[in-house]
């Protein structure tokens, strides 16, 4: 494919932050792209090229101008040829040069083209790219925000609904159940995730909440994001609501928890680089509660690989911006399956329209998709493209 013209622009993100928005044209076929941004980023996280001000002229500009110009001279076979060319022109180990953010966005729109000209449906092509049986992911709702989604009125950052099934049955069960809690919540503000985002001074409540919510609807569960990355004190140690833990503390924290309620997954229960840790609490909660890598993992697969030396985990969250390519988002998620584990797909805090990541965890036929609130129209999107998709498979 001959890509004869390509576009990008800034648009906002859902925190009004700008972010990087890609189209590119091959004859008569085109498609647009836009790439989201995370706040409580991982260290190992691929750069997401900003200018002093926070803008993303820069990464505009670099796909206007030297990776339009490069791509112009060339002619594709596939998405993976394009994506691997990026990678070269970019020649960075953290995609540093050109931005992340402005790769991914050409990267996107690229697969879309690609999918349009084999006349498949996106999540059809991401399939067919990355050997995987296609299939719907389990939901995972965010009911309520935390950490620095919400200004730490809760320590965690995220208390998730897990909703199993057809994505129709299971996103009617999550509407229910967030309509419920937010009547018994009553006016309380929304987090960037589009959850409420409620204050408790126990660490026990929005467990509590969860689970009658668990009692009430079969085929759900409780998972939460930790981000301990955020919990850290410079000590060594973690802060929950004003007190400190060391992560021994932390572990028998998670265990009575998992012992209490009806946990699915824990995700970032220690900081970053806190392997050993990871590993001790995936050998305790073996059966019982999926350990999920995101700031530890970064979608990259040799953090994965790294990770499954040392059984830290049970889980991966897959996130295409955390590495900057679609072609290593596949093989992040092949890494995870190679592994044995879980591959959950995910949006970020910061998000847009696109919808891309539902085709993708439809896709590669993910465990779970985490899609944010259902109080934000750009997170309610993503699950009406999963619902379309139900549509589209059958
Ligand atoms: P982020 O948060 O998009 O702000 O990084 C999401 C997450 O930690 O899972
Ligand atoms: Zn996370």
């Amino acid at each position: 494919m001959k890509l004869d013209r390509i576009e990008a622009r800034n648009i906002p993100d859902t925190r009004g932050k700008p972010t990087v928005e890609v189209t590119l044209h091959a004859d008569e076929l085109s498609a647009t792209a836009s790439v989201p941004s995370g706040k409580s980023t991982g260290s190992h996280e691929a750069k997401e090229l900003r200018d002093a001000d926070g803008g993303v002229e820069t990464a505009v500009a670099n796909v206007t101008g030297e990776i339009a110009r490069e791509i112009a001279l060339r002619d594709f076979a596939s998405a993976d040829e394009l994506d691997t060319f990026l990678i070269a022109l970019d020649n960075t180990p953290d995609k540093s040069r050109l931005g992340a953010n402005a790769i991914l966005g050409v990267s996107i729109a690229a697969q879309r083209l690609f999918a349009q000209e084999a006349g498949v449906p996106l999540w059809k092509a991401i399939a067919e790219r990355a050997k995987t049986a296609p299939g719907a992911p389990r939901l995972y709702v965010n009911v309520i925000n935390g950490g620095v989604h919400a200004d730490f009125r809760l320590p965690f950052q995220e208390y998730i609904l897990v909703c199993e099934g057809k994505t129709s049955s299971a996103l009617a069960t999550a509407r229910a159940a967030f309509e419920k809690l937010g009547a018994e919540l009553g006016d309380v503000p929304m987090g960037d995730e589009g959850g409420y985002s409620p204050t408790f001074d126990t660490l026990e409540k929005p467990f509590e909440l969860l689970a009658a919510l668990v009692a009430e609807h079969s085929g759900t569960s409780i998972a939460i994001d930790a981000a301990a990355n955020e919990l850290r004190n410079g000590r060594g140690e973690y802060t929950l609501l004003g007190k400190d833990y060391t992560a021994a503390e932390l572990t028998s924290i998670y265990g009575s928890i998992v012992e209490r309620f009806p946990m699915h997954s824990i995700e970032d229960p220690f900081s970053e680089d806190a392997t050993q840790d990871f590993a001790r609490l995936t050998d305790a909660l073996r059966g019982k509660c999926l350990v999920v890598g995101d700031d530890f993992t970064v979608t990259n697969p040799e953090r994965i690989e790294a990770a499954r030396e040392a059984g830290a985990i049970t889980a991966v969250l897959i996130k295409p911006n955390q590495i900057g390519s679609v072609k290593e988002a596949i093989e992040a998620v092949q890494a995870t399956h190679a592994a044995g584990w879980a591959a959950i797909c995910s949006h970020r805090s910061g998000e847009t329209d696109d919808t891309f990541i539902s085709d993708f965890a439809y896709g590669v036929g993910a465990h779970g998709i985490k899609a944010g609130g259902l109080g934000q129209k750009q997170r309610l999107e993503k699950y009406e493209r999963l619902l379309e998709i139900e549509k589209e498979a059958v």
